[in-house]
């Protein structure tokens, strides 16, 4: 079987219109904008009207990624949809948008992996690309975390916001430019640290269940920090090492946005600069399956991110699940 290179095409966010300011949740929990902002990075989030969905997200994401590529939805043959947050359990996500974007010759699925959903089915979609399965995938990572928390819970609810970010994947015009290498793992023993309790076949809806809240993230903060901090670090570097690179011939750190004090203390470790370090959690904060996308996006804006950069994406998320990818970017 022939390998390709295979490079992102296209990249497209969406976010919904709502703000969730520190100081609107000042009014709702004991909080304090001055907690959130030094412990989080947070100012902000966007948070979906009663009724939008995560396929609603990431449809418009998606549609504006399609047209970015210069393709329309029928040249789409996989969608792959990373989100904690599906619409429901099934039909999965990628189904709906699928018939909302008109992606009439396309095939796919959701992949669930929280925080790393994104890097995941960006390994995912691009090795089903390589290896010739698919010419053009569609891979979006979306959440509507909004519709998990708990906002009575001021540990959990000042953390997560909502939105979608969408690339096209597809053979490399120029082999200099896309995806070159990915490391990832998993570690099921940190599962109890981050996790939504009810409504799986563990433990299904009941009055019970829900009196009890346990159909909202559930999370042990520090020890997700703790886990974050280090495997960020060693997962990068090990990617680095294997492809004869260190931290300073990296032109980007783009980190999955759950925590600035996360991301700046993993870019250290690589021996990142702050000022290659893309930080956009103020606005968005956590997106879950949206932070990488959104904070591409951002960094293309502003000019952060310039073609031929070469770009270090990573994430740790529920799971635990670590991500790594290694991409020189050619937008
Ligand atoms: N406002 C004010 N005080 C608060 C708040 C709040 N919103 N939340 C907690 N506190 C209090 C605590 O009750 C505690 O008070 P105490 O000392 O009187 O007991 C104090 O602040 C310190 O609490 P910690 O939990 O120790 O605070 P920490 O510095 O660890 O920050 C945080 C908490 C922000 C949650 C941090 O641990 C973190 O970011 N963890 C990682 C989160 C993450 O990365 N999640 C990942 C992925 S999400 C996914 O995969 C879906």
């Amino acid at each position: 079987m022939n390998v390709r290179r295979v490079e992102i095409k296209s990249l497209a966010t969406f976010v919904p219109p709502r703000l969730l300011t520190n100081a609107d949740l000042e009014k709702m929990v004991d909080t304090s904008d001055e907690w959130i902002l030094q412990r989080t990075g947070i100012r902000q989030r966007h948070i979906v009207d009663p009724g939008v969905a995560t396929s609603d997200l990431a449809a418009e994401a998606a549609k504006k990624a399609i047209a970015r590529a210069g393709l329309t939805p029928a040249d789409i043959d996989l969608i792959i949809v990373g989100t904690v947050t599906p619409d429901m359990l099934f039909p999965s996500t990628a189904c709906l948008v699928q018939h909302k974007i008109g992606a009439t010759a396309a095939w796919g699925f959701d992949l669930s992996a929280a925080c790393s959903a994104f890097t995941y089915a960006l390994t995912v979609g691009s090795q089903i690309v390589a290896a010739g399965g698919a010419q053009h995938a569609l891979v979006i990572g979306a959440d509507v975390m909004s519709s998990i928390i708990d906002y009575t819970d001021r540990a959990t609810c000042v953390l997560f916001g909502d939105g979608a970010g969408a690339v096209v994947l597809g053979a490399s015009t120029d082999p200099a430019v896309g995806i070159i290498d990915f490391e990832h793992r998993i570690d099921g023993s940190g599962g109890a640290s981050l996790c939504m309790p009810a409504g799986g076949s563990k433990m299904p809806a009941t009055h019970a269940t829900v009196d009890q809240r346990l159909h909202f993230v559930k999370q042990d903060g520090q020890a997700v920090f703790k886990f974050a901090v280090r495997q960020t670090g060693e997962i990068c570097g090990r990617l680095l090492k294997r492809n004869n690179l260190t931290g300073e011939d990296l032109d980007l750190f783009v980190s999955h946005q759950a925590n600035k004090r996360i991301i700046m203390s993993a870019a250290e470790r690589i021996g990142m600069p702050p000022e290659k370090v893309v930080i956009n959690i103020d606005r968005f904060g956590n997106t879950t399956a949206a932070t990488i996308p959104l904070a591409l996006n951002d960094a293309v804006e502003s000019g952060q991110l310039k073609k031929g950069h070469l770009i270090l994406l990573t994430s740790v998320g529920a799971g635990f699940t670590v991500g790594s990818v290694l991409v020189r970017w050619g937008l």
